[in-house]
């Protein structure tokens, strides 16, 4: 092997990841990124394994192998809504790769200190934090925000401790110090994301996907290793990026997110509400008023993906269309559902023209000239709280205005709270009509009574 061949496959597989975070950006080319990434690491793996520095090349082939055939299960094995917890479980192997990496650097004698210590204090909080967050999604533990009195002078006598112990390390080069700080940085990882409550998960999750990134700089500086530099580099920044964007769409800061409580107890009209008359109706009256609509608009939400019901409304949308000559459009919020993309991904998956998809932004004047908004599975990305009411937690995060159409549908099973916690007023609204059940089975009776219906008007003509 030439000495230029390394560095030049680096430099591929570095453009590799670069055009497949591009192309990650849009659900029309997400399926090639997702190659050109798997093309990149593959094209790195292989490099690495047969390149001069690698003495040894069965034990990792075994590894590497063994560790894909898990991956690849487990891929397949997951659901859809098990994602953000997927996610976590893998951002937290990157965190315990990086503190491994660490640890056998120092015990082989690496003299590039600063580095090595940086990955495992970043590596181990995103080990830790991600193992909490797992835990969370998963349901092993509480998904409120788990706090305790004085729990942020606690945090912050561990931080200083935690620097503390760096200096010293950096100073003395005593290894005690290095393994004491190795422990701190763990528990801060389950300190940090402890008070963190469910609906913040998916910031959470990708904020420690990006220090898992910034864990893999720092110990690519500590190995000499470009790749995993500029791989690191990308994953911390987008992982940050990513961050922001959500905090963002729900009109908070990325420090009050991390200060938790969110998602905590809250007193604010939690309990569903029974003093307050919702008005309900049937899928055969929905299918009646939505086939002499002129226009409707459908939201998805968090609700639409548990029932898995994307295909069936691609097929109401359709009908609609073809049988009715009605006008339908999709309408998404930034954080509908429990992922940055949830929905996006989802009607991709179901065919939806990209044509009729239209973000909170670019379709909420037009909900006031709208016959039926269709709010499926969705609840606090349309709740008027937002706009009115700052004692809400969902307070000054922009909403779709559903309310503003003559007739509201909402599709759930029944008038419990969204992810916030907190009552929406508009299951009361004189143009609301909610139509309990399961997201799928609901839109699938509608379905069945448009094409009934259509089918008797042609008979009788
Ligand atoms: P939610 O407000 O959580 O509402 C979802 C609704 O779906 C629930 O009220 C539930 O009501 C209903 N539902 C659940 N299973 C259903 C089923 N099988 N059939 C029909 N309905 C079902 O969801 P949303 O409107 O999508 O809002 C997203 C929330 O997550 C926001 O609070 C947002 O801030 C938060 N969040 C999202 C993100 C990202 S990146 N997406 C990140 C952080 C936080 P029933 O129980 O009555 O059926």
């Amino acid at each position: 092997m030439y000495d230029w061949q390394i560095p030049l496959t680096y430099l591929l597989s570095s453009v590799l990841f670069i055009f497949s975070i591009r192309s990650l950006s849009s659900p029309k080319t997400a399926v090639v990124g997702n190659l050109l990434g798997m093309i990149g690491m593959s094209v790195a793996v292989l490099i690495t394994l047969f390149s001069p520095y690698m003495q040894d090349k069965q034990l990792p082939l075994l590894v590497i192998i063994s560790g894909a055939i898990i991956g690849i299960y487990t891929a397949l094995k997951v659901k859809m809504t098990a994602l953000p917890q997927m996610i976590a479980a893998l951002n937290g192997l990157g965190g315990l790769a990086a503190v491994f990496i660490s640890f056998s650097e120092l015990i082989t004698g690496s003299s590039a200190f600063l580095e090595i210590t940086l990955g495992m204090v970043i590596g181990a909080i995103a080990f830790s934090g991600s193992l909490i967050a797992f835990a969370k999604l998963q349901g092993i533990l509480p998904s409120r925000a788990l706090t305790f009195k004085y729990q942020h002078v606690f945090n912050f006598i561990l931080i200083s401790f935690c620097i503390y112990l760096a200096l010293c390390f950096l100073s003395q080069r005593e290894f005690f110090f290095f393994y004491l700080l190795s422990g701190l940085a763990l528990i801060l990882g389950i300190m940090i994301v402890l008070p963190i409550g469910g609906a913040d998960m998916p910031v959470v999750i990708s904020l420690l996907n990006s220090y898992s990134g910034w864990a893999a700089v720092g110990i690519g500086f500590s190995i000499g290793n470009v790749l995993l530099i500029i791989v690191g580099s990308l994953v911390g920044a987008s992982g940050a990026i990513l961050s922001y964007i959500m905090v963002k769409a729900m009109n908070r800061s990325l420090l009050n997110v991390l200060l938790g409580g969110f998602g905590s107890t809250q007193d604010h009209n939690t309990s569903t509400p029974t003093s307050q008359n919702a008005k309900s109706g049937s899928p055969q009256d929905a299918a009646f008023i939505m086939e002499n609509a002129r226009k409707i608009i459908i939201v998805p939400g968090y609700g639409m993906a548990v029932s898995q019901a994307q295909h069936v409304l691609q097929k109401m949308a359709e009908d609609l269309r073809s049988l009715y000559d009605v006008e339908v459009k999709f309408a998404i919020h930034p954080v509908a559902g429990r992922m940055p993309g949830h929905m996006n991904v989802l009607l991709a998956e179901a065919n939806v023209d990209y044509a009729n998809v239209y973000g909170l932004e670019e379709i909420n004047h037009e909900f006031a000239d709208t016959d039926v908004a269709y709010v499926i599975g969705a609840n606090d990305i349309t709740n008027p709280q937002a706009k009115n009411d700052p004692s809400s937690p969902l307070y000054g995060m922009p909403i779709l205005d559903v309310a503003k159409a003559k007739t509201i549908f909402f599709v759930k099973r029944s008038l419990s709270t969204g992810y916030a916690g907190t009552d929406n007023p508009l299951f009361y609204a004189p143009n609301t009509i909610m139509l309990y059940g399961d997201a799928k089975k609901i839109t699938e009776e509608i379905v069945r009574y448009l094409e009934k219906n259509k089918g008797s008007a042609l008979q009788s003509l």
